[in-house]
């Protein structure tokens, strides 16, 4: 075996996965206000930025090659149902309408969800302490609608509704947004590795926890079935989420379906590499490059990761 590893060139040559910047989804977090760039204490090198600053991060990414960005807002203020989510002016149109303007090529991907813009954290509306699944599909629809008037290209439902898929897309074919994609976080875990994220996104929940919709992380069988209704829903494009600890339901996945797969390096993935990078314990670079070849190995053709402009950027 030996060999066909001898230099850098053998190496080249045999090479099975490649990394390129078309590969890559940067995450942006939008907020109100002018000039803001506030750092994200436990995501190094994330931030939450004012629309301004916003754009310039993702013309950016552009510049060196990453196709896309998505888009995660946090309003002025929250209700109880997140009714920030859809309006003209919220805080991800305003951003998208920006990007439209000053970027056109980017592809502007909105994630579709509630725990940003409700006051209790949770992804849509509660009854008694229950996200209420089929009210919260209408609203769905509603914020599907807004974004895609504000020129989002593509919808990324994350909330682990049933009939999420179905029902959006009913709504944006309804308001004759045909042409609009939605790549469905179909396989979502209620993970510990989101923990940096509700920080970045002010979106932990203020009582109990997602387990009553996201789903068991002991569980691979389910992911199918959760993947299969997206597909027979009209999913465009499927997501699991996260990427790390979850390799096999990506490989199952890729093994199953026909239709693009994204993965989501997550936050905590992240802090993870950027703490022990930090202390000295690992080479920074290389195990980013690492980490990101693995999910691409496992089958994934998308990766939203936090690292999408700088690996882009290393990979020139
Ligand atoms: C929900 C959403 C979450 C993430 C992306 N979309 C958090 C959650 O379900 O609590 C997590 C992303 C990350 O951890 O990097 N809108």
């Amino acid at each position: 075996m030996r060999r066909l590893r001898r230099t850098d060139a053998l190496r080249r040559m045999v090479r099975e996965t490649r990394l390129s910047p078309d590969n890559f989804i940067q995450p942006l977090f939008a907020v109100p206000g002018k000039d803001v760039k506030k750092p994200v204490g436990s995501m190094p090198g994330v931030f939450q930025e004012s629309v301004d600053q916003l754009v310039v991060s993702a013309k950016r990414a552009w510049d060196v090659g990453v196709p896309a960005v998505i888009l995660f807002g946090i309003p002025p203020e929250k209700d109880a149902i997140g009714a920030g989510s859809w309006r003209d002016d919220g805080i991800v149109q305003q951003a998208s309408r920006a990007l439209k303007d000053a970027v056109p090529g980017l592809v502007v991907v909105g994630d579709l969800c509630f725990c940003e813009y409700t006051d209790h954290g949770h992804c849509g509306v509660l009854h008694d302490g229950h996200v209420h699944n089929d009210e919260t599909l209408e609203n769905l629809g509603k914020q599907a609608v807004s974004l895609a008037r504000a020129g989002v290209d593509v919808i990324a439902p994350s909330g682990m509704m049933d009939g999420m898929v179905g029902a959006i897309r009913g709504a944006l074919d309804g308001a004759r947004f045909d042409q609009v994609p939605i790549l469905s976080y179909a396989v979502k875990f209620a993970s510990a590795f989101y923990g940096p994220f509700r920080e970045a996104a002010e979106s932990a929940p203020s009582f109990g926890d997602r387990r009553g919709y996201q789903m068991d992380p002991a569980n691979a069988r389910e992911a199918l079935h959760e993947a299969q209704l997206d597909v027979d829903e009209g999913a465009d494009m499927l997501m699991v989420k996260p990427a790390l600890a979850y390799l096999d339901v990506i490989a199952a996945l890729r093994a199953r379906y026909p239709h693009p797969i994204a993965a989501y390096n997550v936050s905590g993935e992240l802090a993870m590499v950027e703490a022990a990078a930090r202390a000295g314990w690992i080479d920074r670079q290389r195990t980013i490059l690492e980490t990101l070849t693995s999910i691409r190995r496992a089958g994934a053709d998308e990766i939203l990761t936090y690292w999408a402009t700088e690996a882009a950027e290393w990979l020139g």
